[in-house]
């Protein structure tokens, strides 16, 4: 494997499922990258991953512990030790820690300063939660810091953005502007030869996989899908919307052809694991870890997706290629639908037409960066055809739910039910008998099996609620 660290150009024959954590701290002593959960879970741990696209390098956060080496092919990625400058002085963003007291045993510091880091080298066009300011604080959302609380944390953020134009073009050194030729050499010469061998399993971002199963994966010899071109994208084909199987959670947040479809995109996608995560979790690797409350199994299952799965090759990405339901991939508690050589490679709905919306809740133990306790989406095209009085009428329905079954729900009892019915009182009344009958919840860590019936009910009630205001 190929990449550079920092200002170093790398090449290592180390275990391809090593995690980048393990790598930068083991093999090249760079210590001021924290280790605290090795799950995901508190940011210790982030480095920045430059990609090369276009001309451009696209710098994304990343928990160093869930990225296998394999993914770092190819990248550019950044520790602290690789942002501060040449002179010994501060970066803007270290400078704003400092001044506003954002720091005190230092141990989340690294984590918060690279994400803050990662916020400046983004481009200000690509606001996502409506203000610079927002995307500053949501840039931390994936950091936990145990003891400065996070007041001083926000201000910083808050003055970071307020000065962002400045520190934009200084919180990196010179060294930076070298990468992307830097990386274009390294991408055209460094060309991996196909293997011969068979690989045993896939890895997208390594989000689940790492969290679950960690010795195993750093000996394990998986095929990386995260940055595969031929699954990556998101298409409109006119009359259906095409996602490669690799796209992450953000390049669903990122994605004009999504944000037209789904005016609360970013709204909803928040709720899902934080930004590191969802800069690394792909949509397929969430269908196939087979969570019964998977955040995009349950989006997916009400926009009534089909996967298209494709044999594994060792040579191409696609070899043979079959079409199923989402709805129909799941067979039982982590039970799949699908052979061990086979991978997801794209993900296809129809395209919303006529009065098209949407809506997914989710309740969590806290609101952020929590897997759902109970999670619901549905999708439905409204209009009056199907109603003889003229008023508006249900002319499809898709409703899913997660939380209340051993597998991720596709509510078909309910959706069939719907269908035809006006959004009514009574239609939601109705609509929940059928749908407690199709649920079977245990009780568990997360809920009793009467709360989660309940939640569901509530869950519904908000859809209509956000849908039509009822
Ligand atoms: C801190 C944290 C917070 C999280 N929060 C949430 C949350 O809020 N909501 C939520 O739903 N999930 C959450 N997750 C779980 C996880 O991020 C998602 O399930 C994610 O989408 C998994 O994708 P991945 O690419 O990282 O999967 P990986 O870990 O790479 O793989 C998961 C499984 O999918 C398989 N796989 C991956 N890609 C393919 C493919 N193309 N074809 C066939 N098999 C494939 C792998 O072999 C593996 O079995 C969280 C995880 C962490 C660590
Ligand atoms: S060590 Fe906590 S997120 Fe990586
Ligand atoms: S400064 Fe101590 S954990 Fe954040």
């Amino acid at each position: 494997m190929k990449f550079i660290l920092n200002n170093e150009d790398i090449e290592t024959e180390l275990p391809s499922g090593m995690t980048v954590l393990d790598f930068v701290r083991y093999h090249k002593d760079l210590k001021g990258t924290k280790i605290g959960c090795r799950e995901g879970d508190c940011g210790a741990c982030t480095v920045l991953v430059g990609e090369l696209i276009g001309d451009e390098v696209k710098y994304r956060s990343m928990t160093s512990c869930l990225m296998p080496l394999a993914n770092a092919a190819g990248k550019h990625i950044v520790t602290v030790e690789g942002i501060n400058p040449e002179d010994g002085s501060l970066t803007p963003v270290q400078q704003v820690m400092v001044d506003e007291s954002g720091t005190q045993c230092g141990f989340c510091t690294v984590g918060f300063v690279m994400s803050l880091t990662g916020f400046c080298l983004s481009g200000a066009e690509n606001t996502q939660a409506g203000s610079l300011r927002s995307d500053a604080i949501s840039a931390v959302d994936g950091n936990i810091c145990r003891c400065t609380g996070y007041k001083s944390i926000e201000r910083a953020a808050t003055r970071l953005s307020d000065q962002w134009s400045a520190a934009s073009g200084q919180s990196v050194p010179t060294y930076f502007r070298s990468i992307s030729n830097r990386l274009r050499q390294l991408i055209e010469n460094g060309r991996p030869p196909a293997t011969e061998h068979r690989p045993r399993s896939a890895v997208g971002g390594g989000t689940d996989l790492y969290v679950q199963r960690p010795e195993q994966m750093a000996e394990a010899e998986s095929r990386p899908l995260l940055y595969d071109e031929q699954l990556r994208g998101i298409r409109d084909l006119g009359d259906t919307i095409e996602i490669g199987a690799a796209a992450t959670v953000t390049d669903l947040l990122e994605s004009p052809v999504m944000q037209s479809i789904f005016p609360k995109l970013y709204e909803h996608l928040k709720l899902v694991s934080s930004t590191p995560i969802r800069n690394m979790a792909t949509i397929a690797g969430n269908f196939v870890n087979a969570s019964p409350i998977g955040d995009m199994t349950v989006w997916f299952l009400a926009l009534d997706a089909t996967i298209e799965l494709s044999c594994i090759s060792p040579r191409v990405s696609k070899g043979e290629t079959r079409t199923l339901p989402l709805k129909d991939f799941y067979l039982g508690y982590k039970q799949l639908a699908k052979q061990p050589d086979e991978i997801i490679t794209a993900i296809r709905f129809p395209k919303p037409a006529g009065d098209f919306r949407f809506n997914f809740e989710k309740v969590c133990k806290r609101t952020y960066l929590d897997i759902a306790t109970v999670n619901t989406a549905i999708s439905c095209v409204v209009g009056d055809d199907l109603n003889a009085g003229g008023t508006p009428a249900f002319q499809s329905v898709h409703l899913s739910a997660g939380g209340v079954g051993p597998i991720p729900l596709y509510l078909r009892e309910t959706s069939a039910f719907l269908r035809g019915k006006e959004p009514t009182e009574e239609t939601i009344t109705a609509a929940n008998d059928i749908m407690q009958s199709e649920i079977s919840p245990i009780s568990d860590v997360r809920g009793t099996e009467n709360y989660k019936r309940l939640l569901l009910r509530q869950l519904l009630r908000a859809h209509f609620v956000e849908m039509f205001g009822i």
